[in-house]
């Protein structure tokens, strides 16, 4: 049986690969999505055309990770594309955070995302493709969002790693960067217990749909980073030409307007 996988279905740019992969002319058997909210995924589930498995899971615990283990050992899968979006950012200051919540970050956005992707590996085959999704952010610095753009920094490094790794096996990897998107849950999450004046505005941001089109076309053409926007292409390329210190001194400015 032929698969998908995707993390972080429940909601924004998860939910929109799930009816962008069940779209394609070539469509998986089965779409396997994951989350915490089941009846997010149950309502999602009856929006496409593909067969989709449920698997509500929180990602951060340990039993529930061994639940996704099981489950691929009982089905044993081929799995042709794994998507890792769940993930979230907190705005607010380091010092006024909770130690608690800034672990539970990491948690998800970095060790589940490997943990998950490791579990998986055993049975994708050449030409599978796997789209971390990290962000812009992965790019500088940001205080305000300093564990969030440091958790994408590991996600950006440990994929174009990844990449080489799994070069041998023809297995493709794209991290995928995008800019602030408007239309997910993600900017309401991350402005929780946020200070007011911390970052109040979000110019510019693009739409799910449209980053998740670039994506999978950047995937398909094997590219290591999609920057699926034209201000994420920007922000990458301004990285290579201006020092961290300018950089993040310009962000501490903008944030606050
Ligand atoms: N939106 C942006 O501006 C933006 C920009 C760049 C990068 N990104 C990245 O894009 C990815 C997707 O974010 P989004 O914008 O689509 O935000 P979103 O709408 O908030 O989606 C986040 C997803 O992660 C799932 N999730 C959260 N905690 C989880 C857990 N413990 N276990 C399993 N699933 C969990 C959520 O589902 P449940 O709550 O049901 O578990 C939800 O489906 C994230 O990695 C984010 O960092 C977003």
């Amino acid at each position: 049986m032929k698969c998908a996988i995707i993390s972080g279905a429940s909601s924004g740019l998860g939910a929109a690969f799930v009816k962008a992969i069940s779209a394609q002319k070539v469509k998986p058997d089965e779409i396997w999505v994951i989350a915490r909210r089941r009846e997010r995924l149950a309502e999602l589930a009856g929006q496409v055309s593909c067969p989709v498995r449920i698997l509500a899971l929180d990602l951060t615990r340990h039993d529930d990770l061994e639940l996704l283990r099981q489950t691929l050992a009982d089905f044993r899968p081929e799995v042709r594309i794994l998507v890792n979006a769940a993930g979230y950012g907190r705005i607010g200051d380091c010092q006024d955070s909770e130690a608690a919540d800034q672990a539970h970050m990491i948690d998800l956005n970095c060790r589940a995302l490997v943990q998950v992707t490791q579990l998986i590996l055993p049975y994708m085959s050449k030409q599978a493709r796997i789209l971390q999704i990290a962000s812009v952010a992965a790019y500088q610095p940001l205080p305000g969002l300093a564990v969030y753009a440091a958790s994408k920094s590991f996600v950006l490094s440990y994929s174009r790693a990844l990449r080489w790794e799994l070069f041998p096996r023809g297995i493709h990897v794209t991290a995928v960067c995008p800019y602030w998107i408007k239309d997910t849950e993600f900017i309401p999450v991350a402005r929780q217990g946020a200070q007011p004046g911390q970052i109040r505005h979000f110019p510019l941001a693009g739409r799910s749909r449209w980053v998740v089109a670039r994506a999978l076309f950047d995937s398909r053409l094997n590219l290591p980073v999609c920057t699926p926007d034209l201000q994420s292409l920007l922000l990458r390329i301004l990285d290579k030409f201006i020092p961290h210190e300018i950089s993040i001194a310009g962000w501490v400015f903008l944030r606050r307007l």
